[in-house]
């Protein structure tokens, strides 16, 4: 069955709209937390956008659930991570320019700097995701550097306009899905994902894990995030075999 870490960088990303110090993104982490959540994940940009280094060392000590960090593999983010040693990474392209994490990390290209972030991170027993279109090569990359998980891009799916075109891309994530578990690594997904268009990924059977922030956000800043956090847990349970 799968699970849903909240994504919560856009609590913070209120907080710097005016660069003060509400909403907290701990005391979102709690009420995720208090409402089922698996997981919380955060990215510490390198431009400190939304979360700050301050709120990765307080998660690190507050989260009681899994802390999924994503990051690029950039060698000041990564030594943070060994420093604060979250559950998880999730390794992630990044652009300074962009909205929102627009690619899929290419691992196959950065295949020799990602065996050795894979390495430091395990040394400090930290599980490492890639996040990756569902592509074989990226896949196999994955698989072959030690990555312990891979987090479908699933922001095809979510763009995807008429029936046809989220058929194709169900029918890819599901392909990349079953290419992944053939080669032992666990498989997650996420970007996109709304309680309208969560059904159609979550009954993708071997889906472990969903992470899942803007959406949940603003539903949040409607009904508070502790709800919208369950009804959206109560949607993957619903939807997921
Ligand atoms: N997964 C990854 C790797 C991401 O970069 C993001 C966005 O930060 C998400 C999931 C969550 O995407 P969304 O905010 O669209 O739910």
């Amino acid at each position: 069955m799968a699970v849903l870490n909240v994504n919560i960088d856009h609590v913070a990303t209120v907080r710097q709209a005016r660069l003060t110090d509400e909403p907290d993104p701990v005391w979102a982490a709690v009420q995720c937390e208090l409402a089922g959540a698996n997981g919380i994940t955060i990215h510490l940009r390198q431009d400190r956008r939304h979360i700050c280094d301050r709120d990765v060392r307080l998660l690190s000590q507050t989260v009681a659930c899994k802390l999924n960090l994503e990051m690029c593999m950039a060698e000041p983010i990564v030594r943070i991570a060994e420093e604060v040693k979250p559950d998880q990474v999730t390794l992630v392209p990044e652009k300074r320019a962009e909205l929102t994490t627009e690619g899929g990390l290419d691992c196959a290209r950065y295949k020799k700097r990602l065996a050795a972030v894979v390495k430091r991170m395990h040394k400090k027993r930290i599980l490492v995701s890639t996040f990756i279109t569902p592509d074989a090569e990226q896949i196999i990359a994955s698989a072959q550097t030690g990555c312990d998980a891979i987090e479908l891009h699933t922001g095809m799916y979510a763009n995807a306009k008429g029936q046809r075109a989220v058929k194709r891309r169900l029918t890819e994530l599901t392909a990349g899905k079953d290419l992944a578990m053939e080669n032992k690594l666990v498989v997650h997904a996420g970007h996109g994902l709304t309680y309208r268009n969560i059904a159609g990924a979550a009954r993708i059977e071997g889906l472990c894990e969903f992470n899942i922030g803007h959406s949940i956000v603003a539903r949040a800043v409607l009904v508070g995030i502790k709800q919208a956090t369950a009804e959206m847990i109560e949607l993957i349970d619903k939807f997921n075999p």
